[in-house]
């Protein structure tokens, strides 16, 4: 019995260590050009809380902690970013149409509402990605601005 328990042991770290080998690509990329930092004027307030809570996900660069790239962890991030990209993805707001980019700020809007984004999982471990009140309104206050001039530009 104690050598099945050895065996087993030896097993599951070797899996571990195997495993670690199948990395997902990183998501990281040194052209900006598009990012919406570059393309918009946004108080530095908004940007840093776009910042801290969204752009893991939702751009072109991820800020990887050491334990992001364990797996089966480094999969679960992965997943994320590969699925918020798909739904928000900042580095790319140079390429949208002012209409998307209105449909854009109403989702960012709503989901921050409704506090869905950023996700609970996510902010289980970056404590300064939960926003506040006080955040949240900075937000939208930006948010409200550029809806509204986005909005004038397509009726003009
Ligand atoms: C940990 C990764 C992660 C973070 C951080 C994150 N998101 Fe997301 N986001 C996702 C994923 C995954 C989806 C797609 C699946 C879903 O809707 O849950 C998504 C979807 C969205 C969508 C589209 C929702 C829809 O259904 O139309 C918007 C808009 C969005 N996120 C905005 C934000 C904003 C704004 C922030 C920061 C305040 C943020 N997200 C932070 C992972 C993240």
């Amino acid at each position: 019995m104690r050598l099945f328990i050895k065996i087993l042991v030896i097993i599951v770290i070797v899996t571990f260590i195997i495993l670690q080998f199948f990395q997902p690509e990183k998501n990281i990329s040194t052209d900006t050009n598009g990012h919406i930092f570059n393309q918009e004027q946004i108080p530095e307030n908004v940007k840093t809380i776009f910042k801290n809570a969204c752009m893991d996900c939702h751009s072109n660069n991820t800020n990887y902690l050491w334990y992001h790239k364990v797996v089966p962890v480094a999969w679960m991030v992965n997943q994320h970013i590969v699925d918020g990209k798909d739904e928000l993805n900042f580095s790319e707001w140079g390429e949208m149409d002012g209409y998307d980019k209105i449909v854009a700020i109403e989702d960012i809007r709503q989901e921050i509402e409704r506090k869905t984004m950023p996700l609970k999982s996510y902010t289980l471990m970056h404590w300064d990605a939960k926003l506040s009140d006080e955040e949240r309104a900075a937000v939208f206050a930006w948010l409200d601005k550029k809806g509204d001039e986005l909005v004038n530009a397509q009726t003009e």
